[in-house]
């Protein structure tokens, strides 16, 4: 599903003339439906190699394929067509804070051109999924971090996606919330969809018994599972 073979990215910088190596000689394999977490400190490059997996950045060196797929060399269409397969759940959330709650969700199934009771349906499902149904009305502004996270989280699964990608979706929530958002990936990736999740609290990685791949300083240190 996901082919990551000897990745590196370098960004610009404006204060060394070599530039942020962010990640380095990265190779690893993703098989479909794995749930795998990527871990590691803060910097050490995971939200790098997320972006690289929806061609938000491309690498400096080395080969990325997602489903057979080498991403360099999409063009425009297949990579949005690529994006509709993916659920993307970002660290900063990105909601669209003129629209309520409900329409942040319903915007991916609207887009496509689903019908509107099922809309109404898939959407309200989603946000039953995450604990926000009663907030549906709300508008992003007023709610809490954690409300927002769960809002990013219906959006990415009510498009049932093949690929599920997480960047800290559970750092502004507290433990029993974040388990249950836990458990919620799991079901999912029951239901055949790949996960990757992102995180710093490698607690919580252990807690799930999945496969982990740490990143430290951009380099893979360890990874739990997985033929690379
Ligand atoms: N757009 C960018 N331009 C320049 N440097 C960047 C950019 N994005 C990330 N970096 C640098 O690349 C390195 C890896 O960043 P990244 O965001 O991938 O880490 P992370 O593991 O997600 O960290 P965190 O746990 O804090 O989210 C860091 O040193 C960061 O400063
Ligand atoms: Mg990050």
């Amino acid at each position: 599903m996901i082919e990551f073979e000897h990745v590196s990215k370098v960004y610009a910088s404006t204060v060394s003339a070599e530039g942020v190596q962010a990640l380095d000689d990265v190779t690893f394999m993703i098989q479909k439906a794995e749930f795998v977490f990527v871990v590691g400190p803060s910097g050490a490059g995971k939200s790098t190699l997320l972006r690289l997996l929806v061609r938000e950045e491309v690498p400096t060196e080395g080969e990325i394929r997602v489903g057979g797929k080498n991403l360099l060399r999409l063009r425009r269409r297949s990579i949005t067509r690529l994006r509709r397969l993916i659920g993307v759940i970002f660290q900063d959330g990105r909601l669209l804070p003129d629209r309520t709650v409900f329409d942040n969700v319903a915007l991916v199934l609207r887009v496509r051109g689903a019908a509107r009771d099922d809309v109404r349906w898939r959407t309200q499902q989603a946000l039953r999924a995450v604990g926000l149904l009663p907030k549906e009305g709300a508008y992003p502004r007023a709610l809490s971090g954690g409300e927002r996270q769960r809002v990013a989280i219906a959006r990415a699964l009510v498009r049932e996606p093949v690929l599920l990608l997480a960047d800290e979706p559970t750092g502004d929530l507290d433990d029993e919330s974040a388990g249950e958002i836990m458990e919620l990936f799991k079901v999912v990736n029951t239901r055949g969809t790949t996960v990757v999740v992102a995180t710093h609290e490698q607690g919580l990685a252990a807690r799930m018994r999945q496969r982990t791949i740490q990143l430290m300083a951009g380099r893979v240190v360890k990874d739990s599972g997985g033929a690379v």
